[in-house]
């Protein structure tokens, strides 16, 4: 029996390969260094090459998630009195369970379009603000970013959100993957699957480690404070956050893939050019405490840096993860449909004998 089926293989995927002991994150034949120029249809297209009914090109992608955000937008307005109440990741699995899923071909189009369109109003909401409708002309990244802000975003910050939603876009079997293939196995549909997903990316091991990260940097506050508050925190026994990975054992790559991404932005106020300090002194302190255990930073890190760079507000970073997850989502669902199995393991009956 294995508890977290650590080292259980329950599927056989073409889409991701997580190479932990090289660091290596493969998707389709690609290592994630050569698509974190891509865009994020492009991305999307090759995740459901032969998988969906059609082969849609990166072109005619974009032009559909274009007219689908327009959809969602319109669907979405006469529900925003119910999210009342709700954390963010809470209203979004709320307006993405408004979806029916009865519609065909079009759901997956549906659910990668929905999803930034319900982030970015439920971002502004928490801010008092009204949705912004979407522009289909724009791509994805953009158009996200915009429906955040209210007008269009230099290319510097697009380019940044659109390399973060490509980093994320699928990761193996990671929990939130296997619940969506666990649920797509029953033929439940779709949004279904997702949504089912997305209740496993809420929780904190999973999706939620960010905003922590900022919290730390803010509690560190100058440079003449990094290297004492790090030693305070690890002689606590405390974890710092953004640094070590229960699979990569080496470099996760997708922080190296984030690292350029916020290279490529203004660093305004120090932030950058400080989180970069702090990173080096936490390495550094790690390898002195832990030399038996390789602890180097993690995707949260950066994540951090870049969405905050953006113009999320910590609270929506789940969402804006799931934005880009979703890809990898409706791509095993996609993977799943085609095995048609039903997922079903055993458990082990450890209760009492009937009397
Ligand atoms: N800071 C300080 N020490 C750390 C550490 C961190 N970020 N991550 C691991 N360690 C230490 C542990 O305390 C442990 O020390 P010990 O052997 O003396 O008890 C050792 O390294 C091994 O830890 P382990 O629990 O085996 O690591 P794991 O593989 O189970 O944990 C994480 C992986 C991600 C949960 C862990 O590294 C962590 O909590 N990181 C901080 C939170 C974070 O950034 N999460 C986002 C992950 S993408």
């Amino acid at each position: 029996m294995s508890p977290g089926l650590e080292g259980v293989v329950v599927a056989e995927t073409v889409l991701s390969h997580v190479d932990g002991a090289a660091g290596r994150l493969v998707l389709r034949g690609h290592e994630l260094d050569q698509l974190a120029g891509w865009s994020f249809e492009a991305v999307l297209a090759l995740l459901w090459r032969d998988l969906a009914p059609e082969n849609l090109d990166e072109a005619r992608l974009r032009m559909r998630l274009g007219a689908a955000r327009e959809v969602a937008f319109d669907r979405m307005k006469a529900a925003l009195p119910a999210l009342e109440g709700l954390s963010e990741v809470e209203a979004l699995r709320l307006l993405l369970s408004l979806l029916p899923d009865a519609e065909a071909e079009s759901h997956r189009l549906v659910a990668v379009a929905a999803t930034p369109v319900f982030a970015a109003a439920i971002a502004r909401r928490g801010r008092g603000l009204e949705p912004v409708a979407p522009d289909a002309s724009l791509g994805l990244a953009a158009d996200f970013l915009r429906m955040l802000h209210g007008s269009e975003q230099p290319a510097d910050k697009v380019a940044a959100l659109e390399t973060y939603l490509v980093t994320v876009a699928d990761h193996g079997l990671n929990a939130s993957t296997f619940a969506a293939r666990v649920i797509a196995s029953t033929q439940a549909g779709l949004f279904s699957s997702v949504i089912g997903g997305l209740c496993a990316l809420k929780g904190p091991l999973h999706g939620g480690a960010p905003g922590p990260v900022l919290d730390m940097l803010d509690s560190i506050g100058g440079e003449d404070n990094i290297r004492p508050w790090l030693v305070a925190a690890l002689d606590r026994g405390e974890r710092l956050m953004g640094f070590g990975h229960r699979i990569y054992r080496v470099r996760d790559p997708r922080a190296d893939a984030l690292k350029r991404a916020v290279a490529g932005l203004k660093d305004t106020g120090g932030r950058i050019a400080f989180a970069e300090k702090v990173e080096a002194e936490a390495l550094a302190l790690l390898a002195e405490r832990k030399p038996q255990k390789p602890l180097q930073t993690n995707v949260e890190f950066y994540t951090a840096l870049v969405l905050e760079a953006v113009g999320f507000p910590r609270r929506s970073f789940t969402n804006v993860f799931a934005c880009g997850r979703m890809a990898g989502w409706t791509a095993h669902v996609l993977e799943q449909d085609k095995v048609a199995r039903l997922i079903r393991p055993q458990s082990r009956y450890v209760g009492p004998a009937p009397v």
